[in-house]
């Protein structure tokens, strides 16, 4: 975990004053990608890698935002909040003071510290541990109490509206409502979950190929979501009561398959055969049966591939080097996508080993260092200590 007492020591030297720390996880998708948008189901976890905010009240009515990520401090009038983006690191803190004022809060100035160990575009939600550690403190500052379904709503409103990116509730509902050792089983529609435990015996493993995606900007990300809407659209004149691709089965979009670009089915392909493999995998998952979780996973990862076109060619080298490695059950991109992370299910005896072999196999095919995690499934934001 990013080192609070470090944390700590740097803002009370930067403003002065000691500060309330809070503490927001980035996620791991284990399977569910591109479902949420569609009100379907997934499975994150919230991991032990996450953003830390140190927040001290000032007296007037300024923000000052620093940080160390960026190495960079902001400073914002919140009687003159900007109301649109300006591609900077500070949309997200910016957006989500924005989303709070949309609901009413408001708050007196403040003095805010980030910092974090959440590597950016790597599919593991960066974006969202900021976006909720800056919401925790803030609403702290505020003296106002949300739900934390809530915090995860205003956190994706920010995203949506504020910073322009399509994106689903996934993340912040990740960042927000993780739970040790488990991973979630959520129902994007009703947003009602399950923490499903992990067992001890599987680690996940998570590789980063080091290549870099950017969601702020809207681009793929949006591009593909802009796809499924038109499945969506051609499938409503067959199926008016539908409201999403969640209320489709595959004989109704294989029906349908000759209505519609190629490409458009393939989208929606995609997003309705994953809702089912995120079911399969859960069973799986209850049953310990790693083995069936860890088909559905590769199998994730070819219809990310083949149908959504959102994988790349180094995730994939990752893939294929890991579904030969001894005690991985199963290996797939995660997250949007583009580029990013590949979560792989390692029987726990054969984990270092694999580490081992997937560096040393990338390096090869590549010419890359991957940098690799083993992240605890942790709990979800709040406050880490009070001075
Ligand atoms: C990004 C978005 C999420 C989700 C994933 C893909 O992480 O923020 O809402 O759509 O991509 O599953």
């Amino acid at each position: 975990m990013a080192d609070a007492s470090r944390v700590i020591a740097m803002h009370q030297s930067r403003f002065g004053a000691q500060g309330v720390v809070f503490q927001a996880p980035g996620r791991v998708n284990l399977i569910g990608e591109h479902t949420d948008t569609s009100e379907g189901h997934v499975m994150p976890a919230a991991l032990d890698l996450r953003t830390l905010s140190v927040l001290s009240p000032r007296t007037d009515s300024t923000a000052n935002i620093y940080s160390e990520n960026f190495g960079e401090q902001v400073s914002i009038d919140l009687q003159k909040l900007p109301s649109s983006p300006r591609q900077h690191w500070s949309d997200y803190p910016t957006g989500v003071l924005w989303s709070l004022r949309q609901r009413g809060i408001t708050c007196g100035g403040f003095d805010l510290t980030l910092a974090g160990n959440v590597p950016s575009g790597s599919g593991l939600s960066s974006s969202a541990s900021v976006e909720v550690a800056v919401a925790v403190a803030v609403l702290d500052r505020a003296g106002a109490q949300l739900a934390k379904p809530e915090i995860a709503k205003l956190c994706q409103f920010a995203e949506n509206n504020f910073v322009g990116a399509q994106s689903g509730i996934m993340d912040q509902f990740a960042s927000c409502c993780g739970v040790e050792g488990h991973a979630l089983l959520l129902d994007c529609r009703t947003l009602d979950y399950e923490a499903l435990p992990l067992p001890e015996q599987v680690l996940l493993v998570i590789c980063n190929s080091m290549v870099k995606h950017s969601l702020s900007d809207g681009g793929e990300y949006n591009e593909r979501r802009a796809e499924v809407e038109e499945g969506v659209r051609i499938l409503k004149r067959y199926y008016p009561e539908m409201q999403t691709l969640r209320d489709v089965n595959e004989e109704q979009l294989q029906a349908s398959k000759n209505e519609m670009p190629e490409h458009v089915f393939l989208r929606c392909l995609h997003v309705v055969t994953e809702n089912r493999r995120v079911l399969q995998a859960a069973e799986a998952l209850r049953e310990h049966d790693f083995s069936s979780f860890g088909k559905r996973m590769y199998e994730a990862h070819n219809s990310m591939r083949d149908n959504y076109a959102a994988s790349c060619a180094e995730t994939d080298t990752l893939v294929e080097l890991a579904a030969k490695q001894p005690g991985c059950y199963g290996a797939r991109i995660t997250g949007a996508g583009f580029g990013g992370c590949t979560v792989n299910l390692v029987a726990a005896e054969h984990s270092e080993k694999f580490v081992e072999n997937l560096r040393a196999g990338y390096f090869q095919a590549t010419g890359i260092h991957a940098e690799i995690y083993l992240s605890r499934a942790s709990d979800g934001a709040g406050p880490l200590l009070r001075n």
